[in-house]
């Protein structure tokens, strides 16, 4: 697990980007991932709106504590615990993360470069694997 200083600054910034179009974000990734594996659907129990909003905010949250990993190390291990009580298996980490990939690619259009991509691909790497190894 290796994220660079280069690579956490690309995030950041394209992330600030998708920032203003957090709810049309959100909701790409949904679509697409009930797409990619519709069974998920019926993990979701609340209102999506609101859900692609939480969603949108944490992550805003982890891409801003990627400098300060020792800090979101225990913000993600709770967030990991609460998913374990959602029904969430660790496999469903995988098409989450294409998901979001995916809502970035159009998102960003021509600003989701090939190094962005690699960016975004360590960062969930990161963070699904934390999530992951404290509660599987
Ligand atoms: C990898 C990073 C992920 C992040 C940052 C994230 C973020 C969140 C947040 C902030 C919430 C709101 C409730 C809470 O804070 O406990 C939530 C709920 C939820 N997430 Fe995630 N999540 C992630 C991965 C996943 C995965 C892999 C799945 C699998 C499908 C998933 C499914 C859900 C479900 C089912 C809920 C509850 C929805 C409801 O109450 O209807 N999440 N997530």
């Amino acid at each position: 697990m290796s994220i660079t200083a280069t690579q956490i600054k690309l995030v950041q910034d394209s992330f600030a980007r998708v920032a203003p179009i957090a709810d049309q974000a959100a909701e790409i990734f949904y679509s697409k991932l009930f797409e990619y594996d519709p069974s998920l659907r019926k993990l979701f129990k609340n209102d999506m709106s609101e859900q692609g909003r939480k969603l949108m905010a944490t992550l805003g949250v982890a891409v801003k504590s990627l400098t300060d990993l020792n800090g979101l190390v225990p913000v993600l291990q709770k967030l990991a615990e609460r998913h374990v009580d959602y029904g969430v298996k660790a496999q469903d980490y995988t098409p989450v993360g294409n998901a979001l990939l995916f809502a970035l690619k159009q998102g960003l259009g021509d600003d989701f470069t090939p190094d962005v991509r690699e960016a975004w691909v360590e960062t969930f790497r990161l963070v699904a694997q934390t999530m992951k190894s404290h509660v599987y």
